[in-house]
Protein backbone atom coordinates (compact mmCIF):
# COMPACT_ATOMS: atom_id res chain seq x y z
CA UNK A 1 0.00 0.00 0.00
CA UNK A 2 2.66 2.46 0.95
CA UNK A 3 4.65 1.31 -1.99
CA UNK A 4 1.46 2.22 -4.31
CA UNK A 5 0.99 5.73 -2.52
CA UNK A 6 4.67 6.20 -3.12
CA UNK A 7 4.54 5.44 -6.89
CA UNK A 8 1.63 7.72 -7.02
CA UNK A 9 3.69 10.44 -5.32
CA UNK A 10 6.49 9.95 -7.72
CA UNK A 11 3.97 10.25 -10.78
CA UNK A 12 2.45 13.67 -9.71
CA UNK A 13 5.69 14.53 -9.50
CA UNK A 14 6.76 13.48 -12.94
CA UNK A 15 3.40 15.15 -13.78
CA UNK A 16 4.73 18.67 -12.19
CA UNK A 17 7.54 18.71 -13.93
CA UNK A 18 6.66 18.21 -17.12
CA UNK A 19 4.52 21.47 -16.73
CA UNK A 20 7.27 23.61 -15.33
CA UNK A 21 9.70 22.23 -18.26
CA UNK A 22 6.63 23.20 -20.23
CA UNK A 23 5.92 27.11 -19.67
CA UNK A 24 9.43 27.85 -18.77
CA UNK A 25 11.57 25.11 -20.75
CA UNK A 26 14.15 27.73 -21.92
CA UNK A 27 15.26 27.83 -18.04
CA UNK A 28 15.14 24.26 -17.31
CA UNK A 29 16.97 22.70 -19.91
CA UNK A 30 20.14 23.02 -21.41
CA UNK A 31 20.42 24.17 -24.96
CA UNK A 32 20.71 21.99 -28.02
CA UNK A 33 22.49 23.40 -30.69
CA UNK A 34 22.29 21.04 -34.43
CA UNK A 35 24.70 20.72 -37.49
CA UNK A 36 24.33 18.50 -39.93
CA UNK A 37 22.74 17.64 -43.86
CA UNK A 38 18.92 17.24 -44.18
CA UNK A 39 18.03 14.78 -41.87
CA UNK A 40 18.49 17.96 -39.25
CA UNK A 41 17.85 21.15 -41.53
CA UNK A 42 14.75 22.70 -40.12
CA UNK A 43 14.37 25.48 -42.59
CA UNK A 44 18.03 26.72 -43.11
CA UNK A 45 17.91 26.02 -46.82
CA UNK A 46 14.95 28.31 -47.80
CA UNK A 47 16.82 31.02 -46.01
CA UNK A 48 19.29 30.34 -49.35
CA UNK A 49 17.89 31.59 -52.63
CA UNK A 50 20.49 29.98 -54.97
CA UNK A 51 20.38 26.85 -52.86
CA UNK A 52 18.86 24.21 -55.24
CA UNK A 53 18.40 21.62 -52.88
CA UNK A 54 14.97 23.00 -51.13
CA UNK A 55 12.37 21.59 -49.26
CA UNK A 56 9.81 24.75 -49.42
CA UNK A 57 7.31 23.78 -51.77
CA UNK A 58 4.44 20.98 -52.10
CA UNK A 59 4.33 18.09 -51.16
CA UNK A 60 6.86 18.79 -47.87
CA UNK A 61 5.26 19.47 -44.73
CA UNK A 62 2.01 17.98 -46.19
CA UNK A 63 1.22 16.19 -42.21
CA UNK A 64 2.96 19.61 -40.44
CA UNK A 65 0.53 21.01 -38.38
CA UNK A 66 -0.44 23.84 -40.82
CA UNK A 67 0.13 21.20 -43.74
CA UNK A 68 2.53 23.67 -45.55
CA UNK A 69 5.80 23.10 -45.92
CA UNK A 70 8.38 24.17 -43.46
CA UNK A 71 11.83 23.66 -45.19
CA UNK A 72 12.30 19.99 -43.61
CA UNK A 73 12.64 17.38 -46.03
CA UNK A 74 10.08 15.18 -44.19
CA UNK A 75 6.24 14.94 -44.63
CA UNK A 76 6.22 16.27 -41.01
CA UNK A 77 8.69 16.87 -38.03
CA UNK A 78 12.16 15.34 -38.62
CA UNK A 79 14.91 13.47 -36.53
CA UNK A 80 15.59 16.73 -35.09
CA UNK A 81 12.46 17.52 -34.08
CA UNK A 82 11.76 13.93 -32.89
CA UNK A 83 15.07 14.06 -30.94
CA UNK A 84 14.33 17.36 -28.89
CA UNK A 85 10.66 16.10 -28.16
CA UNK A 86 11.56 13.43 -26.18
CA UNK A 87 14.38 15.00 -24.43
CA UNK A 88 11.94 17.13 -23.45
CA UNK A 89 11.37 20.29 -25.12
CA UNK A 90 8.04 20.87 -27.49
CA UNK A 91 9.68 22.14 -29.92
CA UNK A 92 13.23 22.97 -31.99
CA UNK A 93 15.32 25.12 -31.94
CA UNK A 94 14.91 27.70 -34.80
CA UNK A 95 17.51 27.87 -38.08
CA UNK A 96 20.51 30.35 -37.52
CA UNK A 97 19.70 32.02 -40.96
CA UNK A 98 15.82 32.77 -38.84
CA UNK A 99 17.59 34.21 -35.73
CA UNK A 100 19.91 36.82 -37.60
CA UNK A 101 17.07 38.50 -39.37
CA UNK A 102 16.15 39.90 -35.72
CA UNK A 103 19.95 39.60 -34.72
CA UNK A 104 20.09 41.35 -31.15
CA UNK A 105 16.33 40.47 -30.12
CA UNK A 106 16.61 36.94 -30.94
CA UNK A 107 19.95 36.26 -29.70
CA UNK A 108 18.53 37.56 -25.79
CA UNK A 109 15.71 35.05 -25.70
CA UNK A 110 15.74 32.53 -28.29
CA UNK A 111 19.27 31.39 -27.99
CA UNK A 112 19.17 30.15 -24.92
CA UNK A 113 17.34 26.97 -26.14
CA UNK A 114 19.69 26.63 -28.70
CA UNK A 115 19.93 26.84 -32.51
CA UNK A 116 19.71 24.93 -35.78
CA UNK A 117 22.68 25.20 -37.80
CA UNK A 118 22.08 22.13 -40.55
CA UNK A 119 21.66 22.47 -43.80
CA UNK A 120 20.18 20.11 -46.51
CA UNK A 121 22.76 18.80 -49.07
CA UNK A 122 25.88 19.97 -47.14
CA UNK A 123 28.57 17.65 -45.55
CA UNK A 124 32.27 17.17 -43.72
CA UNK A 125 33.74 18.38 -46.85
CA UNK A 126 34.18 22.20 -47.96
CA UNK A 127 33.16 21.10 -51.58
CA UNK A 128 30.33 18.72 -50.54
CA UNK A 129 27.01 20.23 -51.48
CA UNK A 130 28.59 22.52 -54.17
CA UNK A 131 26.20 20.74 -56.98
CA UNK A 132 23.66 22.21 -54.98
CA UNK A 133 24.39 26.52 -56.03
CA UNK A 134 24.54 26.98 -52.15
CA UNK A 135 24.64 25.18 -48.93
CA UNK A 136 26.50 25.98 -45.81
CA UNK A 137 29.16 23.56 -45.41
CA UNK A 138 30.15 22.25 -41.78
CA UNK A 139 33.01 24.75 -41.44
CA UNK A 140 30.47 27.67 -41.98
CA UNK A 141 28.23 25.97 -39.50
CA UNK A 142 31.07 26.28 -36.94
CA UNK A 143 31.68 29.79 -38.01
CA UNK A 144 28.04 30.32 -36.81
CA UNK A 145 28.00 28.86 -33.74
CA UNK A 146 31.10 30.67 -32.91
CA UNK A 147 28.77 34.20 -33.38
CA UNK A 148 26.54 32.21 -30.98
CA UNK A 149 28.97 31.63 -28.86
CA UNK A 150 30.21 35.33 -28.80
CA UNK A 151 26.25 36.80 -28.25
CA UNK A 152 26.17 33.81 -25.46
CA UNK A 153 29.11 35.09 -23.34
CA UNK A 154 28.18 38.76 -23.75
CA UNK A 155 24.73 38.00 -23.04
CA UNK A 156 24.39 35.66 -20.35
CA UNK A 157 25.58 36.60 -16.63
CA UNK A 158 27.10 33.33 -16.34
CA UNK A 159 30.70 33.72 -17.28
CA UNK A 160 31.86 30.48 -16.66
CA UNK A 161 31.39 27.81 -19.17
CA UNK A 162 28.84 25.92 -17.29
CA UNK A 163 25.95 26.53 -19.68
CA UNK A 164 27.84 25.36 -22.77
CA UNK A 165 29.15 22.07 -20.72
CA UNK A 166 25.81 21.11 -20.21
CA UNK A 167 24.53 21.98 -23.56
CA UNK A 168 23.75 18.82 -26.58
CA UNK A 169 25.90 18.82 -29.59
CA UNK A 170 24.14 16.98 -32.04
CA UNK A 171 25.53 16.12 -35.64
CA UNK A 172 24.20 14.58 -38.69
CA UNK A 173 26.77 14.25 -41.21
CA UNK A 174 28.51 12.51 -43.91
CA UNK A 175 25.60 10.90 -46.18
CA UNK A 176 26.36 13.62 -48.60
CA UNK A 177 29.79 13.62 -49.11
CA UNK A 178 29.79 9.52 -49.13
CA UNK A 179 27.30 10.02 -51.80
CA UNK A 180 29.43 12.37 -54.32
CA UNK A 181 32.26 9.84 -53.51
CA UNK A 182 30.70 7.31 -54.58
CA UNK A 183 29.60 8.86 -57.85
CA UNK A 184 32.94 9.96 -59.10
CA UNK A 185 34.06 6.80 -58.12
CA UNK A 186 31.65 4.59 -59.88
CA UNK A 187 32.30 6.44 -62.53
CA UNK A 188 36.64 6.04 -62.64
CA UNK A 189 36.43 2.41 -61.12
CA UNK A 190 39.28 2.52 -59.87
CA UNK A 191 41.91 -0.77 -59.29
CA UNK A 192 43.26 0.55 -56.36
CA UNK A 193 39.56 0.65 -54.58
CA UNK A 194 40.50 0.05 -51.53
CA UNK A 195 42.56 2.30 -51.00
CA UNK A 196 40.65 5.06 -52.21
CA UNK A 197 38.35 4.39 -49.89
CA UNK A 198 39.79 4.26 -47.27
CA UNK A 199 41.54 7.39 -47.73
CA UNK A 200 39.03 9.02 -48.49
CA UNK A 201 37.14 7.72 -45.16
CA UNK A 202 40.93 9.16 -43.19
CA UNK A 203 39.64 12.57 -45.11
CA UNK A 204 36.82 12.47 -44.09
CA UNK A 205 37.17 11.69 -40.46
CA UNK A 206 40.30 14.48 -39.91
CA UNK A 207 37.56 17.00 -40.99
CA UNK A 208 35.07 15.54 -38.44
CA UNK A 209 37.84 15.37 -35.41
CA UNK A 210 38.86 19.01 -36.33
CA UNK A 211 34.77 20.32 -36.00
CA UNK A 212 34.68 18.56 -32.72
CA UNK A 213 38.43 19.90 -31.38
CA UNK A 214 36.60 22.97 -32.72
CA UNK A 215 33.75 22.95 -30.69
CA UNK A 216 35.65 21.66 -27.51
CA UNK A 217 37.48 24.13 -27.36
CA UNK A 218 34.56 26.30 -26.95
CA UNK A 219 33.80 24.67 -24.11
CA UNK A 220 31.49 21.75 -25.84
CA UNK A 221 31.38 18.80 -23.61
CA UNK A 222 27.83 16.83 -25.06
CA UNK A 223 27.92 15.49 -28.50
CA UNK A 224 25.27 13.42 -29.85
CA UNK A 225 25.73 11.79 -32.56
CA UNK A 226 24.23 10.06 -36.07
CA UNK A 227 26.25 8.08 -37.76
CA UNK A 228 25.13 7.71 -41.74
CA UNK A 229 22.61 5.48 -42.89
CA UNK A 230 22.34 2.86 -44.89
CA UNK A 231 22.81 5.53 -47.66
CA UNK A 232 23.02 2.44 -50.12
CA UNK A 233 19.02 1.65 -49.74
CA UNK A 234 17.16 5.12 -50.82
CA UNK A 235 15.04 4.39 -53.30
CA UNK A 236 16.30 6.98 -56.08
CA UNK A 237 19.86 4.38 -55.75
CA UNK A 238 17.46 0.90 -55.62
CA UNK A 239 16.09 2.16 -58.25
CA UNK A 240 19.39 2.16 -60.72
CA UNK A 241 19.84 -1.19 -59.56
CA UNK A 242 17.55 -3.59 -61.98
CA UNK A 243 16.40 -6.07 -59.47
CA UNK A 244 15.75 -3.10 -56.57
CA UNK A 245 18.53 -3.98 -54.41
CA UNK A 246 20.24 -2.08 -52.20
CA UNK A 247 23.89 -0.48 -53.51
CA UNK A 248 26.35 -2.44 -51.12
CA UNK A 249 29.61 -1.01 -51.76
CA UNK A 250 27.65 2.24 -50.70
CA UNK A 251 26.64 0.24 -47.51
CA UNK A 252 29.72 -0.69 -46.87
CA UNK A 253 31.46 2.56 -46.76
CA UNK A 254 28.68 3.83 -44.33
CA UNK A 255 29.68 0.96 -42.17
CA UNK A 256 33.53 1.68 -42.56
CA UNK A 257 32.24 5.83 -41.33
CA UNK A 258 30.70 4.15 -38.19
CA UNK A 259 33.94 2.09 -36.97
CA UNK A 260 36.20 5.18 -38.18
CA UNK A 261 34.33 7.63 -36.03
CA UNK A 262 34.19 5.41 -32.98
CA UNK A 263 37.43 5.50 -33.25
CA UNK A 264 37.64 9.31 -33.46
CA UNK A 265 35.33 10.21 -30.78
CA UNK A 266 37.57 7.40 -28.59
CA UNK A 267 40.17 9.68 -29.00
CA UNK A 268 38.65 12.79 -28.32
CA UNK A 269 37.49 11.48 -25.20
CA UNK A 270 40.94 10.53 -23.47
CA UNK A 271 42.05 13.94 -24.72
CA UNK A 272 39.29 15.22 -22.95
CA UNK A 273 38.08 13.41 -19.80
CA UNK A 274 35.21 15.40 -19.41
CA UNK A 275 33.74 14.80 -22.90
CA UNK A 276 30.56 13.04 -22.82
CA UNK A 277 29.11 10.94 -26.01
CA UNK A 278 26.58 9.01 -27.86
CA UNK A 279 26.98 7.49 -31.08
CA UNK A 280 24.04 6.50 -33.12
CA UNK A 281 24.33 3.97 -34.97
CA UNK A 282 21.55 5.03 -37.73
CA UNK A 283 23.11 2.35 -40.12
CA UNK A 284 22.08 -0.51 -37.78
CA UNK A 285 18.64 1.27 -36.92
CA UNK A 286 17.16 2.08 -40.61
CA UNK A 287 18.62 -1.37 -41.67
CA UNK A 288 16.69 -3.17 -39.13
CA UNK A 289 13.53 -1.60 -40.00
CA UNK A 290 14.42 -2.44 -43.60
CA UNK A 291 14.75 -5.71 -42.25
CA UNK A 292 12.20 -6.20 -40.53
CA UNK A 293 9.02 -3.63 -41.11
CA UNK A 294 7.80 -2.17 -37.55
CA UNK A 295 3.87 -1.44 -38.15
CA UNK A 296 2.32 0.37 -39.71
CA UNK A 297 5.14 0.50 -42.70
CA UNK A 298 4.12 -1.24 -45.22
CA UNK A 299 6.82 -0.51 -48.07
CA UNK A 300 10.82 -0.20 -47.19
CA UNK A 301 11.66 0.73 -51.21
CA UNK A 302 10.20 3.69 -52.78
CA UNK A 303 9.06 6.97 -51.73
CA UNK A 304 5.81 8.07 -50.95
CA UNK A 305 6.03 11.28 -52.63
CA UNK A 306 7.74 10.23 -55.85
CA UNK A 307 5.52 8.17 -57.57
CA UNK A 308 5.41 4.95 -55.05
CA UNK A 309 7.61 3.05 -57.79
CA UNK A 310 11.58 2.20 -58.12
CA UNK A 311 12.10 1.74 -61.66
CA UNK A 312 9.65 5.38 -62.60
CA UNK A 313 10.40 7.46 -59.07
CA UNK A 314 10.45 11.02 -59.00
CA UNK A 315 11.90 13.61 -57.30
CA UNK A 316 9.07 14.85 -54.40
CA UNK A 317 7.82 17.98 -56.22
CA UNK A 318 3.98 19.37 -56.69
CA UNK A 319 4.20 16.83 -60.15
CA UNK A 320 4.77 13.99 -58.27
CA UNK A 321 2.15 11.58 -56.93
CA UNK A 322 2.20 11.18 -53.15
CA UNK A 323 0.80 7.99 -51.45
CA UNK A 324 -2.19 8.39 -49.08
CA UNK A 325 -0.91 6.89 -45.71
CA UNK A 326 2.58 8.41 -45.04
CA UNK A 327 3.13 5.90 -41.98
CA UNK A 328 3.15 3.07 -44.33
CA UNK A 329 6.05 3.85 -45.95
CA UNK A 330 9.96 4.35 -44.70
CA UNK A 331 10.47 6.97 -47.37
CA UNK A 332 9.20 10.06 -47.69
CA UNK A 333 11.21 10.94 -50.60
CA UNK A 334 13.68 9.38 -53.16
CA UNK A 335 16.46 10.39 -49.82
CA UNK A 336 14.58 11.10 -46.58
CA UNK A 337 12.33 8.77 -44.27
CA UNK A 338 9.07 9.66 -43.36
CA UNK A 339 8.45 11.61 -39.94
CA UNK A 340 7.19 8.21 -38.87
CA UNK A 341 10.43 6.58 -39.56
CA UNK A 342 12.34 9.39 -37.73
CA UNK A 343 10.06 9.08 -34.87
CA UNK A 344 11.02 5.26 -34.03
CA UNK A 345 14.56 6.49 -35.09
CA UNK A 346 14.54 8.86 -32.39
CA UNK A 347 13.32 6.34 -29.89
CA UNK A 348 16.12 4.18 -30.38
CA UNK A 349 18.77 6.93 -29.90
CA UNK A 350 17.08 8.60 -27.34
CA UNK A 351 15.95 5.11 -25.07
CA UNK A 352 17.84 2.28 -26.88
CA UNK A 353 20.84 0.61 -26.02
CA UNK A 354 23.80 -1.03 -28.09
CA UNK A 355 23.81 -2.13 -31.02
CA UNK A 356 21.57 1.31 -31.81
CA UNK A 357 23.45 3.68 -29.85
CA UNK A 358 26.65 3.14 -27.36
CA UNK A 359 28.25 4.09 -24.85
CA UNK A 360 25.29 5.93 -23.62
CA UNK A 361 22.03 6.97 -25.17
CA UNK A 362 21.15 10.33 -25.56
CA UNK A 363 18.63 10.77 -22.44
CA UNK A 364 21.25 9.88 -20.32
CA UNK A 365 23.26 11.93 -21.88
CA UNK A 366 21.82 15.42 -21.53
CA UNK A 367 20.82 14.59 -17.88
CA UNK A 368 22.94 17.65 -15.91
CA UNK A 369 26.33 16.14 -14.78
C1 LIG B 1 10.70 32.09 -17.54
O1 LIG B 1 12.04 32.51 -17.32
C2 LIG B 1 12.29 33.80 -17.79
C3 LIG B 1 13.79 34.09 -17.62
O2 LIG B 1 14.23 33.79 -16.33
C4 LIG B 1 11.44 34.79 -17.01
O3 LIG B 1 11.69 36.09 -17.50
C5 LIG B 1 9.98 34.44 -17.24
O4 LIG B 1 9.16 35.29 -16.45
C6 LIG B 1 9.71 32.99 -16.85
N1 LIG B 1 8.36 32.62 -17.25
C7 LIG B 1 7.57 31.92 -16.48
C8 LIG B 1 6.23 31.60 -17.06
O5 LIG B 1 7.90 31.53 -15.37
C1 LIG C 1 23.01 34.05 -56.19
O1 LIG C 1 23.75 33.80 -57.37
C2 LIG C 1 24.01 34.97 -58.13
C3 LIG C 1 24.66 34.56 -59.43
O2 LIG C 1 25.67 33.60 -59.22
C4 LIG C 1 24.90 35.91 -57.32
O3 LIG C 1 25.16 37.09 -58.04
C5 LIG C 1 24.17 36.26 -56.03
O4 LIG C 1 25.02 37.03 -55.20
C6 LIG C 1 23.77 35.00 -55.28
N1 LIG C 1 22.92 35.37 -54.16
C7 LIG C 1 23.13 34.95 -52.95
C8 LIG C 1 22.16 35.42 -51.91
O5 LIG C 1 24.06 34.23 -52.65
C1 LIG D 1 26.32 39.16 -31.40
O1 LIG D 1 27.57 38.98 -32.03
C2 LIG D 1 27.71 39.75 -33.21
C3 LIG D 1 29.02 39.37 -33.86
O2 LIG D 1 30.03 39.20 -32.94
C4 LIG D 1 27.65 41.24 -32.84
O3 LIG D 1 27.74 42.00 -34.03
C5 LIG D 1 26.33 41.51 -32.16
O4 LIG D 1 26.29 42.86 -31.71
C6 LIG D 1 26.12 40.60 -30.98
N1 LIG D 1 24.78 40.80 -30.45
C7 LIG D 1 24.51 40.77 -29.16
C8 LIG D 1 23.09 40.97 -28.79
O5 LIG D 1 25.35 40.54 -28.34
C1 LIG E 1 12.49 41.02 -33.06
O1 LIG E 1 12.19 40.11 -32.00
C2 LIG E 1 11.47 40.71 -30.93
C3 LIG E 1 11.36 39.68 -29.81
O2 LIG E 1 11.06 38.40 -30.33
C4 LIG E 1 10.11 41.18 -31.47
O3 LIG E 1 9.41 41.79 -30.43
C5 LIG E 1 10.36 42.18 -32.59
O4 LIG E 1 9.13 42.57 -33.16
C6 LIG E 1 11.23 41.57 -33.68
N1 LIG E 1 11.58 42.58 -34.65
C7 LIG E 1 11.57 42.34 -35.96
C8 LIG E 1 11.97 43.49 -36.83
O5 LIG E 1 11.24 41.28 -36.44
C1 LIG F 1 37.51 24.92 -45.95
O1 LIG F 1 37.09 26.28 -45.90
C2 LIG F 1 37.65 27.00 -44.82
C3 LIG F 1 37.06 28.40 -44.76
O2 LIG F 1 36.06 28.61 -45.66
C4 LIG F 1 39.15 27.05 -44.97
O3 LIG F 1 39.73 27.76 -43.89
C5 LIG F 1 39.71 25.63 -45.00
O4 LIG F 1 41.09 25.65 -45.25
C6 LIG F 1 39.01 24.82 -46.07
N1 LIG F 1 39.42 23.43 -45.93
C7 LIG F 1 39.92 22.73 -46.94
C8 LIG F 1 40.34 21.34 -46.64
O5 LIG F 1 40.04 23.19 -48.06
C1 LIG G 1 44.80 5.17 -56.85
O1 LIG G 1 45.27 5.26 -58.20
C2 LIG G 1 45.17 6.55 -58.78
C3 LIG G 1 45.55 6.46 -60.24
O2 LIG G 1 46.64 5.64 -60.41
C4 LIG G 1 46.07 7.53 -57.99
O3 LIG G 1 45.94 8.82 -58.52
C5 LIG G 1 45.62 7.54 -56.54
O4 LIG G 1 46.46 8.33 -55.77
C6 LIG G 1 45.61 6.11 -55.96
N1 LIG G 1 45.01 6.19 -54.62
C7 LIG G 1 45.57 5.65 -53.56
C8 LIG G 1 44.85 5.83 -52.27
O5 LIG G 1 46.64 5.04 -53.60
C1 LIG H 1 4.76 6.87 -62.40
O1 LIG H 1 4.80 5.47 -62.47
C2 LIG H 1 4.06 4.94 -63.56
C3 LIG H 1 4.17 3.46 -63.47
O2 LIG H 1 3.72 3.01 -62.22
C4 LIG H 1 4.62 5.45 -64.87
O3 LIG H 1 3.83 4.96 -65.92
C5 LIG H 1 4.60 6.95 -64.86
O4 LIG H 1 5.22 7.44 -66.03
C6 LIG H 1 5.32 7.48 -63.65
N1 LIG H 1 5.19 8.91 -63.60
C7 LIG H 1 6.23 9.70 -63.72
C8 LIG H 1 5.94 11.16 -63.58
O5 LIG H 1 7.36 9.29 -63.91
C1 LIG I 1 -2.61 4.74 -41.68
O1 LIG I 1 -2.47 3.37 -41.39
C2 LIG I 1 -2.52 3.08 -40.01
C3 LIG I 1 -2.24 1.60 -39.81
O2 LIG I 1 -2.57 0.83 -40.92
C4 LIG I 1 -3.88 3.48 -39.45
O3 LIG I 1 -3.92 3.22 -38.06
C5 LIG I 1 -4.10 4.96 -39.72
O4 LIG I 1 -5.39 5.32 -39.30
C6 LIG I 1 -3.94 5.27 -41.20
N1 LIG I 1 -4.00 6.70 -41.39
C7 LIG I 1 -4.70 7.27 -42.34
C8 LIG I 1 -4.64 8.76 -42.42
O5 LIG I 1 -5.38 6.63 -43.13
C1 LIG J 1 19.19 4.39 -21.79
O1 LIG J 1 20.40 3.82 -21.41
C2 LIG J 1 20.39 3.37 -20.07
C3 LIG J 1 21.82 2.98 -19.74
O2 LIG J 1 22.40 2.25 -20.78
C4 LIG J 1 19.43 2.23 -19.90
O3 LIG J 1 19.44 1.78 -18.57
C5 LIG J 1 18.08 2.74 -20.24
O4 LIG J 1 17.17 1.68 -20.22
C6 LIG J 1 18.07 3.39 -21.59
N1 LIG J 1 16.81 4.04 -21.75
C7 LIG J 1 16.43 5.08 -21.05
C8 LIG J 1 15.06 5.59 -21.34
O5 LIG J 1 17.14 5.63 -20.25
Amino acid sequence: MAKRFMTILFLLAMVNLSLTMDTNETVKLPAIYIFGDSIFDVGTNSFLPNSSSRADMQFYGIDSPFQKPTGRFSNGYNAADRIVNLLGYSESPPPFLYLIQNYTENFKTENIKGVNFASGGSGLLNDTGKRFNRVIPMVEQIQQFETVHGNISQNLNDPSESRIHQSLFLFSVGSNDILEFFDKFRKTNPDNATQEVQQFITTLMNQYQAHLQNLLNLGARKFGILSVPPVGCVPILRGTNSDGQCINELNVIAQFFYLALNGVLQDLNSEFPDMKYSLGNTFEIIYSMTDNPPFPILDVKSACCGNQTLKDGVPCSPDAKVCENRSHFLFWDQYHPSEFACTLAAHSLCNGENPYVSPINFSVLFQPS
